[in-house]
C-alpha cells in the first residue's frame, strides 16, 4: 500500500496547508497538537517577534539578573555597572554550555561552569582559563556572550527580538501600548515593582489556550464568581456586584491587532467606582491613595484607574499578559505543555497594607492553592486531550462574529463572551506562521 505523506510532518508543511488551519471562525486542532507546527511557531513567532523578557524592576541594581527563555533560546536579562539593561544569549562562546543556571541573582561576573571562562555583565569575555592554549588568532574581543540584536522597553517592560530587523516595539504594540498605563498608573507615582514574588504553574496543554477568555468564568469558576457577588463589600466583590461575564454587562472584548487582545472591564468597573473607593477607605492608606491618585491624574482618569485596580486584562502576543495584580509570562515547552509564571505587582507610592491586600487577592484566585488557576489548568488539559481526537478536528471560535464592530481607535470590539480575542490571536498567528524568512 502506498504511504500518504503527512502534510504536517516537519519537511512537508507548505504555505497552503498552514493557511488551511485557520478559517473564518474555526481553527484546526493541529495548530495546537502537532509537533512540526510547534517547532515552526518557535522559529517564526518566538525567534522573530518582540518577546517580553522581564521588567526593569526585576533587575534594580547593577549585577542583578534574571534567566529567561526566548523560545528555545535561553537569555539573561542583566543590569550592567553602567545601569544599562541588556539581554544576552545564555550560551558560552567556548563549547555552548548555558552559563547562568539559577533563575535570578546578583553577580559581579558570569562564570561558565564547564571550563571556567568568565564574562563581564556586558557580556564581554573577561578571562579564559589556561589562556596559553590559544594562539595569536584567538580574539577575546570577539568572543563575548552574544547580545540579542534588538532590545526595547515600554513603561519598564523589556522586550527583545532575536531578529535583527523589523518593526519597532511601538509599531508592534500599537493600540495595546496605552493599556499598559492602566496597570502602571494604578500607582500615583507611576511606578510598579515586580519584587513581591512569583508563582509558576505548568499544564499539559498548548500555550495558545491560556488567557483572554471572557466566556468561561461563569462556568469554570462558577462557585468563585458566586462567592465574590455575595461579598460585595470587598474590593473584588465591588467589581462583581453585577455579573461582568454576561452578555448584558458593559464588559467587552477587544482585538488591537498583532494578536494583542483585551477583556475590557473599564466601563463596567467604573460603574462601581463609589463602592470600590468606599472599600478602599477602610484599608490603611486607602484615603490617601484616592487623594494622591486624584492629584496625579485628575478626577476623571483617577476614577477610571482606581476602578480598574491595575488590571488592564491585556494579552500581548505571544507571551505577556497583564491580568489582575500580576504580570504573566507564557512559555511554550511542547505542543501539549506550557509553563506560566505569574509575578505579583507592588505599586509604588501606596501603603504596605494596600499592596498586601493586592497580593492576598492574587493568591486567593491565582496562587498555587487558589480558587482559579488550578481550575483553568485542569480545563486546558481537558481541551488538549479532546483535541487529540481527529474525528472532527475543528475548534469553533466564531462566537460574536455577527455582532463585532470596529471602534474609533481601530480595535475590533465584541461582547465579553465573544471570541474576538481568539480570532485576533489566530489571525496574527497565521500571519506570522506564513511569513517567509
Ligand atoms: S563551555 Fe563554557 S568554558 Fe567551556
Ligand atoms: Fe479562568
Amino acid at each position: 500500500m502506498q504511504q500518504v505523506a503527512d502534510p504536517f510532518s516537519a519537511n512537508a508543511i507548505t504555505h497552503e496547508n498552514l493557511q488551511s488551519l485557520v478559517q473564518d471562525g474555526r481553527v484546526h486542532s493541529r495548530a495546537y497538537t502537532n509537533q512540526a507546527i510547534f517547532d515552526l511557531e518557535i522559529d517564526r513567532i518566538f525567534h522573530r517577534s518582540w518577546i517580553y523578557v522581564g521588567h526593569e524592576s526585576e533587575v534594580p541594581k547593577p549585577g542583578d539578573y534574571q534567566a529567561r527563555p526566548i523560545g528555545r533560546t535561553p537569555v539573561i536579562l542583566v543590569r550592567g555597572k553602567d545601569n544599562k539593561v541588556r539581554v544576552l544569549v545564555n550560551r558560552c562562546r567556548h563549547r555552548g554550555a548555558q552559563v547562568v543556571e539559577t533563575e535570578s541573582g546578583n553577580t559581579r561576573m558570569f562564570r561558565c561552569w564547564y571550563h571556567g571562562w568568565t564574562y563581564e555583565l556586558t557580556g564581554a569575555l573577561a578571562e579564559v582559563t589556561e589562556k596559553g592554549g590559544y594562539g595569536p588568532d584567538f580574539k577575546s574581543e570577539n568572543m563575548g556572550l552574544v547580545e540579542v540584536p534588538r532590545v526595547a522597553s515600554h513603561r519598564g517592560f523589556v522586550f527583545a527580538s532575536i531578529k535583527a530587523d523589523g518593526e519597532s516595539l511601538a509599531e508592534f504594540l500599537g493600540g495595546a501600548a496605552a493599556q499598559f498605563d492602566m496597570l502602571v498608573d494604578a500607582s500615583p507615582t507611576g511606578e510598579i515593582f515586580l519584587d513581591a514574588g512569583s508563582n509558576k504553574t505548568e499544564y499539559l496543554g498548548n500555550w495558545k489556550l491560556v488567557g483572554m477568555d471572557g466566556y468561561h468564568p461563569n462556568f469554570v469558576h462558577a462557585s468563585v464568581v458566586a462567592g465574590w457577588a455575595r461579598n460585595s463589600e470587598s474590593g473584588i466583590g465591588a467589581m462583581h456586584r453585577e455579573d461582568p461575564f454576561s452578555d448584558e454587562a458593559l464588559t467587552l472584548t477587544r482585538d488591537y491587532g498583532n494578536g494583542h487582545a483585551m477583556l475590557d472591564f473599564r466601563a463596567q468597573r467604573l460603574k462601581s467606582y463609589k463602592k470600590h473607593a468606599e472599600f478602599l477607605s477602610k484599608v490603611p492608606g486607602g484615603v490617601k491613595y484616592v487623594e494622591d491618585m486624584h492629584k496625579a491624574y485628575g478626577q476623571e482618569r483617577a476614577e477610571l484607574l482606581i476602578s480598574l485596580s491595575g488590571d488592564p486584562h491585556l494579552g500581548v502576543f505571544p507571551n505577556l499578559q497583564l491580568i489582575g495584580n500580576q504580570v504573566r509570562i507564557i512559555t511554550p515547552i511542547a505542543p501539549g505543555m506550557t509553563q506560566v509564571t505569574m509575578s505579583m505587582v507592588r505599586l509604588g507610592g501606596v501603603s504596605d497594607e494596600i499592596n498586601t491586600m493586592r497580593v492576598r487577592q492574587h493568591e486567593s484566585f491565582y496562587g498555587p492553592a487558589g480558587s482559579g488557576s488550578p481550575d483553568d489548568a485542569e480545563i486546558f488539559e481537558r481541551v488538549q486531550r479532546g483535541m487529540m481526537a481527529e474525528v472532527n478536528p475543528w475548534i469553533e471560535i466564531s462566537r460574536g462574529m455577527h455582532r463585532e464592530f470596529v471602534d474609533t481607535d481601530g480595535s475590533v470590539v465584541g461582547r465579553i463572551t465573544d471570541e474576538v480575542p481568539q480570532r485576533g490571536q489566530m489571525k496574527y498567528w497565521l500571519h506570522l506562521m506564513t511569513q517567509a524568512a
